[in-house]
């Protein structure tokens, strides 16, 4: 009986090799050895150009949401400048210099992150401080729209610059600076959504604008003048 050549139990080829490695879910002896600092960016060893991004955004207040954000991207990028727009067309909740601080005190533990405030258009900003990269988080479908519009307008502005989408986990993701306000100022509570400082920060605005409206004099005002404010306010 003529007897079948046997199959060589290890191909002559590597690509037999990686079939099997496949097959048996093992690493592909194609694939380049598996070098867990390849993923740590964070090192700039061996490395030319240094990129720097930076994530601009209202942060109206900060959430846990931008902060989960910010860490991601400082591992990915060499510097990441958290840029607060001043925007004079809006009324915000908080004033550009307490979110700077907020901010500030959030990302102390980040040494290769740090807060700056502009104004104007972002990609201007992002020339002036030799940025090559927008950071922006995208945590939801409903966000994309948005996000790309401003990113491709942003391309038609400078090309040059490239918007990096990045996803926070997923338990920031509903999470956003207005719930988070509107939450608070309704009494709810807004605890894991936001960092422990921002939180009493947030109590101590609701606790004024509460003695404010039960005709509490707020501190450094006669209550007159307190009371023409809130009138404006509301019109
Ligand atoms: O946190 P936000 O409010 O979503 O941030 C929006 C922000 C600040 C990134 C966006 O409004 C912006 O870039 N404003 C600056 C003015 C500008 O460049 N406008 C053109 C954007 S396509």
């Amino acid at each position: 009986m003529e007897r079948r050549a046997p199959r060589p139990s290890s191909p002559k080829w590597p690509g037999g090799d990686a079939r099997r490695s496949i097959a048996l879910g093992l690493p592909s002896p194609l694939a380049p050895a598996y070098n867990p600092s390849f993923l740590d960016l964070s090192s700039t060893e061996g490395r030319v150009k240094r990129i720097k991004a930076i994530y601009p955004g209202s942060f109206d207040p900060p959430t846990n949401g931008h902060l989960d954000l910010i860490e991601r991207g400082s591992k990915i990028f060499d510097e990441l400048v958290v840029a607060i727009l001043r925007n004079p067309e809006k009324d915000p909740l908080f004033s550009v210099a307490d979110r700077r601080k907020m901010l500030e005190a959030m990302t102390s533990g980040l040494d290769n992150v740090s807060v700056d405030t502009f104004a104007g258009l972002t990609v201007d900003y992002a020339l002036r401080v030799e940025a090559r990269a927008i950071l922006r988080g995208i945590r939801a479908i409903s966000d994309y729209e948005y996000e790309l519009q401003m990113a491709l307008m942003n391309r038609k502005l400078q090309p040059g610059l490239e918007t990096v989408f990045m996803m926070p986990a997923e338990k920031y993701s509903y999470i956003s600076s207005r719930l988070v306000r509107e939450v608070a100022q309704l009494g709810g509570s807004i605890e894991c959504l936001v960092p422990d400082l921002v939180e009493r920060k947030l109590r101590e605005k609701m606790d004024v604008a509460l003695k404010f409206e039960n005709g509490e004099q707020p501190a450094g005002k006669t209550r007159s003048e307190g009371k023409s404010k809130s009138r404006k306010k509301k019109a």
